[in-house]
């Protein structure tokens, strides 16, 4: 189950909640003489995938999780860099860390992940309980970095490499309903958007071998889940190639992927995330065309629907470009295909005229959600060396407002499309709101609740829809 650290959320501004940085945690294994250890994962599905990695390189060494923070004998926080919010939120938790610490001298603390890669040995001189510092690239090291700090010394470790997919390290799922998991299938970005920090967190683009995915598949599969997602920054530029091989007989794209994963069982949902505008292809349209178990979901960042700020935004397409891709989705996959965005309000020096670009863009797709945010200046960015960061806080509150608002009403709307029609369920686990209703998703990834009869968690079923808000769908099975 998703964890939600509350009291770090509640100094939170109402757009940093909406930055959906919400922190993740381990499990309780049970009672054991092992170590103990605590992993508190923020940012995104890569982060929270990453998390389950580290599990597992621990777990080899000896160490067993817990769900509670004040139980542990190591606290990893795995944090994100993405806003400056983003950090706050790791800055403040970590104060709450020192505390503990200071009640419990031997207790040690790493930060992970992409803050870690971005302010390097600089953490250590902020944040002085902070012992160990890991890059992304860097968690096989971990044992290793661990021993250093149990003699007292600070481990740092943030080498990023050209090669590390951790293809042949088994993830332990962490907050898992043993329905859906996540599968990382590349690592690293190559592309420079001006505003993104993530090329500098995460290093150089690499693909991970197909023939490890689509085993870690088949297992997930054989383990009872019925539901992969395909991870990755721009998981369309997926590509491997056999070594020795040439490029036209050895290589597999992100079609061919999907394809073999999708063969994996027609029982097996595939999602994948995230897709982008300049290199979504027709042909990975017309794959989840052909198989019914490729979800007709697509998360396709649009940032600004203006040109000229995509061009200083350097997201290498504009918004005839955007709006072309849509289109093809439409006319492959049809109408109901669930599509979602992000959206960032008040780049550098984007006008009035600009932001209407992007509420008219967003009329134009009807998305079915979003994730928007405000412009946050990271260091070192090409847009922080090259830009000012001139729209002022307010200004871009109110456009991020205006965004979130048209956004609503569209989600209503797409929702209301589906009133009234039957949906494929699969059923992922009781209803937050309600212990009399199961919530599971269809396949534009609507979340569909509905009362649980004798269905059990795991299967799909079909639901009629008779109700919704923007962000729900109600109904019951037939
Ligand atoms: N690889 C994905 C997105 C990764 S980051 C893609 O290219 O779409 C997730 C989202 O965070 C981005 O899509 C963007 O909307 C937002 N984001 C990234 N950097 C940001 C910044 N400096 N300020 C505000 N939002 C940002
Ligand atoms: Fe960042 Fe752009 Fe890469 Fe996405 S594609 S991670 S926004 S640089
Ligand atoms: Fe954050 Fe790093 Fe993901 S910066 S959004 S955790 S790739």
């Amino acid at each position: 189950m998703t964890q939600i650290v509350t009291d770090t959320l509640k100094i939170l501004s109402e757009s940093d909640k909406e930055a959906c940085e919400t922190a993740r945690i381990t499990a309780n294994e049970p009672i054991s003489n092992k170590k103990r250890l605590f992993i508190e994962s923020y940012g995104c599905q890569m982060n929270f995938s990453d998390s389950e990695i580290v599990a597992s390189v621990m777990k080899e060494a000896g160490f067993a999780t817990t769900s509670d923070v004040n139980d542990a004998d190591l606290i990893f926080l795995n944090t994100c860099a993405i806003r400056d919010n983003a950090e706050q939120k790791v800055r403040i938790r970590l104060q709450h860390l020192n505390a503990i610490k200071r009640r419990k001298p031997g207790l040690l603390i790493g930060v992970l992940g992409c803050m870690a890669e971005r302010l390097k040995t600089k953490l250590l001189e902020e944040e002085k309980m902070v012992d160990i510092v890991t890059g992304p690239d860097a968690y096989r090291d971990l044992p290793r970095l661990v021993e250093e700090a149990e003699t007292g010394q600070k481990a740092v470790n943030v080498f990023l490499s050209r090669e590390e997919t951790y293809a042949d390290i088994s993830p332990i799922r962490l907050n898992s309903n043993g329905i859906t998991a996540m599968i990382s299938i590349m690592r690293g970005c190559d592309n420079m958007c001006s505003f993104c920090v993530v090329p500098y967190t995460r290093g150089r683009e690499r693909s991970r071998d197909p023939e490890s995915i689509v085993a870690e598949a088949r297992q997930l599969f054989d383990q009872g889940y019925r539901e992969v997602t395909l991870l990755g920054q721009n998981v369309d530029s997926y590509k491997w190639t056999a070594e020795n091989g040439s490029e036209k007989d050895n290589s597999v794209n992100f079609a061919q992927l999907l394809e073999r994963v999708a063969l994996v069982h027609p029982d097996l949902r595939v999602r994948f995330s995230t897709s982008h505008p300049k290199d979504i292809t027709d042909q990975v349209l017309y794959t989840i065309k052909r198989y019914d178990n490729i979800c007709n979901y697509i998360h396709l960042p649009a940032q600004s629907g203006n040109s000229r700020v995509l061009e200083l935004m350097n997201r290498t397409y504009d918004r005839a470009w955007y709006l072309e891709r849509i289109d093809r989705i439409r006319a492959i996959l049809g109408e109901d295909c669930g599509i979602s965005h992000d959206m960032i309000a008040g780049f550098c020096s984007e006008t009035e005229a600009e932001h209407q670009d992007s509420l008219s863009l967003m009329e134009y797709v009807k998305f079915d959600f979003g994730y928007m945010f405000v412009y946050s200046e990271r260091p070192g960015t090409p847009a922080a060396k090259k830009y000012k960061d001139d729209i002022d806080p307010e200004t871009k509150q109110r456009r991020l407002t205006e965004i979130i608002s048209v956004q609503r009403r569209l989600s209503l709307e797409r929702n209301q499309r589906a009133i009234g029609k039957v949906h494929r369920v699969l059923i992922e686990g009781t209803s937050k709101k309600s212990a009399e209703q199961f919530s599971g998703r269809n396949d534009q990834n609507k979340v569909i609740v509905f009362p649980k009869e004798n269905y059990q968690v795991g299967t799909y079923v079909n639901v009629l829809v008779t109700e919704c808000t923007s962000a729900t769908l109600k109904g019951h099975a037939v």
